[in-house]
């Protein structure tokens, strides 16, 4: 299967892939990850894109089209792929319609989640990341505290280096969050129309537990 899921940031797109992923196995490919993994890793592409992925704007396309032939070549890849974060904009979306023809490759079902601003904005004052291991979290569900520790890896916070194991994305203080929506409705929302004449669109609603959501995910799948 090939699925590509769409939405707003903090609407719960990296959470729904995980269970995702493990259902129909397939390889989860969210281009934010990739680009916070070079960040991280201090690589050209990263030095490039920190400054851009902080303020909540769009790494450019050329970039973001190289990045993904790239990735969709390597063989893992083959055993069929969920693209979470791509394509963003009108021009990725057109490039990556006609690329798929060219290798007579196919979509199986694009899932648009969505949730009220508000919600989104409540969501992501609270996400804390691993610095170990990735997983994320929600300070909602720790009881409004971050632990010392991540519950998932057990990795401990630094204290010589001043690193806590859990962390809080650059890009999620509130008015960058709300730049971000922003640039979602002007940019991403024109992406998912031009998909829509190419491949089927599901909307699914993002409110409710995870697992709720999960499940009206599996009914389109
Ligand atoms: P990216 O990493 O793709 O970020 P995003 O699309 O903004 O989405 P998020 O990762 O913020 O949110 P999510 O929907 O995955 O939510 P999550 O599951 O974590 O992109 C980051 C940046 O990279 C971009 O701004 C851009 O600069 C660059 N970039 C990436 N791709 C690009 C491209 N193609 N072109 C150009 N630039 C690109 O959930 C959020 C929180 O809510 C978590 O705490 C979670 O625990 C909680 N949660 C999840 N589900 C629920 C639920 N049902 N109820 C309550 N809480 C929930």
């Amino acid at each position: 299967m090939n699925i590509i899921i769409m939405g707003p940031p903090g609407v719960g797109k990296g959470t729904q892939s995980h269970r995702i992923i493990e259902h129909h196995n397939v390889v989860h490919i969210s281009t934010g990850d990739i680009l916070r993994m070079a960040i991280r890793s201090g690589t050209d592409l990263g030095k490039k894109v920190k400054s851009v992925m902080d303020s909540g704007d769009l790494v450019s396309d050329d970039l973001m089209m190289e990045l993904i032939k790239d990735r969709l070549n390597q063989e893992d890849a083959k055993k069929g792929w969920l693209l979470d974060g791509f394509p963003r904009t009108p021009k990725q979306a057109e490039a990556f319609v006609a690329m798929l023809k060219e290798l007579n490759s196919k979509v199986d079902a694009v899932l648009v989640m969505r949730a009220p601003a508000e919600e989104i904005v409540r969501r992501l004052a609270g996400r804390i990341t691993c610095r170990s291991c990735n997983e994320v979290m929600n300070l909602i569900g720790l009881g409004g505290n971050a632990p010392k520790y991540c519950p998932f890896c057990g990795e401990h916070e630094d204290n010589n280096r001043h690193k806590p194991a859990l962390y809080q994305r650059a890009d999620d203080a509130e008015e960058t969050v709300r730049h971000r929506l922003e640039v979602f409705r002007k940019k991403t929302l024109p992406a998912a129309w031009i998909l829509e004449e190419a491949y089927q669109l599901h909307e699914i609603d993002g409110i409710g537990r995870p697992a709720d959501v999960a499940q009206r995910i599996e009914s389109v799948l």
